[in-house]
């Protein structure tokens, strides 16, 4: 069984990075796929870059060049949900893009035309899995439910009033519903788990660089305590 475990940006990859052993490394599309081990599971950890373009490329290669079981999406998100507050964690149940629209057609905003699906739903086991990891740590508060993923960084107290009445999310990021779409689309089993660095909110972008470190720190021991039961 190999896992694929994709980061945005290079500070949610590289605490992973420190502790791979790593067997190979491969470079396509620009992107470093690292090959090895880590806590005792033979895994792929690749950061794909921002946006859904960038995430989908990598979750394809992910799937065709290293034929993952399954794939793993972690990082930051921000907080859409009343509750969800910096720090705290996200578990996606499923995922939309919310920047998908084609109302003109008559569809649900987020719908992908002619797609059999309006959301895409994260791995059971994957979910069970990513739950009892939170469970183990000490003062993990985690949310399971929707994540929303748009090529936007939200900042704006209208637009989050907009992606929970519209959508009913807990957060907003910015591949985890490409990455779904991939795995989805080629049959493969997958969950994102984020945790919030901000609120997107007005001050989303300040919040951003001051939680990120926590929000980074907390999805790697979640992505730890999962691996070790793998
Ligand atoms: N990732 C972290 N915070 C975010 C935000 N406010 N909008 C989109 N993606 C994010």
């Amino acid at each position: 069984m190999t896992i694929g475990i994709i980061g945005a940006m290079i500070e949610e990859v590289e605490p992973l990075l420190k502790e791979l052993k790593l067997e190979r490394k491969l470079v396509k599309a620009g992107m470093e796929f690292n090959h090895g081990e880590l806590w005792n599971n033979k895994v792929v950890i690749v950061k794909s870059g921002i946006g859904k373009v960038n995430a989908a490329v990598c979750t394809q290669i992910l799937i065709d060049d290293f034929n993952v079981d399954a794939v793993i999406n972690v990082g930051v998100a921000g907080g859409v949900g009343e509750d969800v507050y910096p720090g705290d964690v996200i578990i996606a149940e499923n995922l939309v893009q919310h920047d998908m629209d084609s109302t003109a057609f008559g569809d649900k905003r987020g719908q992908i035309p002619r797609l059999d699906t309006f959301d895409f739903k994260c791995d059971e086991t994957l979910l069970l899995k990513s739950k009892r990891a939170c469970e183990k740590m000490n003062n993990c508060k985690y949310f399971v439910g929707r994540i929303v993923t748009g090529d936007q960084f939200i900042a704006d107290s209208d637009k989050i009033k907009w992606l929970s009445e519209e959508f009913s999310a807990l957060a907003c990021e910015m591949e985890g519903g490409s990455v779904a779409q991939v795995c989805y689309l080629n049959d493969i089993p997958f969950v994102v788990i984020r945790s919030a660095s901000d609120n997107a909110n007005n001050g989303a972008h300040m919040d951003y660089e001051k939680f990120k470190p926590i929000a980074v720190n907390n999805s790697v021991t979640i992505l730890k305590n999962m691996l070790e039961t793998m």
